[in-house]
């Protein structure tokens, strides 16, 4: 135990140093972008590149694409040797078919359309062997959006059948969870979340 936590505690402390350093070439690489309010805030994004950055990522794989904010920013940030797939079952916002197409002048994007649970069991035995790998669960959110995480390591562990399991589970659930208002303080710090 103590020794995962001092584990733990080192891969933060690194992911704080990427953050840091790295910062100036994630804003250089994003500074066109507009900030759009259904998607992911810019230092949310920042933790992610730096996230995919501290592993050395080959690949991303991200459930929930909406308007496609946090999938171009990983294009731009990471670049095109970075294999992203992002999906999106397409059941809130209806934009599937437009963020697929604007997100087209990326090569490295993919985009599928499904439910995430469903996908998964599909998608993550597919990666090369070598391949390291983040996943970002950006949607569904809250105990669904837990379920599916660990709904990734039951794949990786070879037990599928716990992925249904998991999600009748988490809608079962009645944890008291953290449900905020908004994300975003004010016009001035949209982007970043701050006040
Ligand atoms: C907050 S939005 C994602 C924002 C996006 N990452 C961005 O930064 O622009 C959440 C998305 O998750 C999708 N979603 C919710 N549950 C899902 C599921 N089970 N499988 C796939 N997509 C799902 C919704 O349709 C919605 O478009």
């Amino acid at each position: 135990m103590g020794m995962l936590q001092n584990c733990s505690a080192r891969a933060f402390d690194t992911l704080l140093t990427t953050i840091r350093c790295k910062r100036p070439i994630f804003e250089s690489k994003t500074r066109v972008m507009p900030f759009k309010a259904t998607g992911i805030l810019f230092s949310e994004a920042l933790a992610l590149v730096a996230a995919a950055w501290t592993i050395n990522a080959t690949h991303v794989i991200e459930s929930g694409t909406a308007k496609g904010q946090s999938t171009e920013i990983l294009a731009r940030v990471l670049g095109p040797s970075v294999q992203i797939t992002t999906i999106d079952n397409d059941a809130r916002y209806s934009l599937y078919e437009r963020t697929k197409e604007r997100l087209q002048q990326w090569a490295s994007v993919r985009c599928l359309k499904g439910d995430s649970f469903a996908i998964f069991p599909q998608l993550l035995p597919t990666l090369p062997k070598h391949s390291r790998a983040l996943v970002f669960v950006d949607g569904p959110k809250y105990e669904q959006g837990l379920a599916l995480a660990l709904a990734e390591f039951a794949v990786l562990d070879g037990e599928r059948n716990e992925v249904e399991a998991l999600r009748r589970e988490a809608n079962e659930s009645h944890w008291p969870v953290f449900r905020p208002k908004s994300a975003i303080p004010n016009a001035h710090g949209a982007q970043w979340g701050i006040d």
